[in-house]
């Protein structure tokens, strides 16, 4: 009887290990899941704009650039500028690959400072 009874606890031991571990694996793959609807959301809220729609913004009050193919709001890192404002407010409106490149291609600050006033890409 006692025999019985050490079985019956150790099969209901396993069955305990077995759903935790199972739980765990469920866990998981739907972290996984998430993960990939993010994803998927980001890249539908990406924004397209034409070349013609970045030059209607070339004040230094509403300023934005193209740098390879990806577009820019540099109106609020205009008076940031470590360059000063009139390299910046020359860019304005127009594709700023050049005059960036020329200045600033090597540059990891700069090329973070830009990535964060990204607004989208360009689709003509
Ligand atoms: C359009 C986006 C631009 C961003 C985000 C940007 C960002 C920066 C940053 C982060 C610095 C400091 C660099 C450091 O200390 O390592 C800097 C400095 C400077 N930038 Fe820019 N810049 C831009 C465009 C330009 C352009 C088009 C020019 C000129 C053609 C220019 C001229 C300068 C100058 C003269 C400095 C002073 C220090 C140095 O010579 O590196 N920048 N810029």
């Amino acid at each position: 009887m006692k025999k019985d009874t050490s079985t019956i606890l150790k099969v209901l031991l396993g069955l305990l290990v077995l759903s935790a571990i199972i739980l765990l694996i469920n866990n998981n793959s739907s972290v996984d899941s998430n993960a990939k609807n993010e994803t998927a959301n980001i890249s539908e809220s990406l924004t397209f704009y034409t070349q013609e729609d970045v030059a209607t913004h070339k004040i230094e009050s509403d300023c934005w650039t193209t740098i390879a193919d990806e577009v820019y709001n540099l109106t609020p890192y205009i008076k940031m500028h470590p360059g000063g404002e009139g390299s910046i407010v020359r860019l304005c409106g127009i594709d700023g690959i050049e005059a960036f490149s020329a200045k600033h291609g090597e540059n990891p600050r700069a090329k973070d400072e830009l990535l964060s006033l990204k607004i989208g890409e360009i689709k003509n």
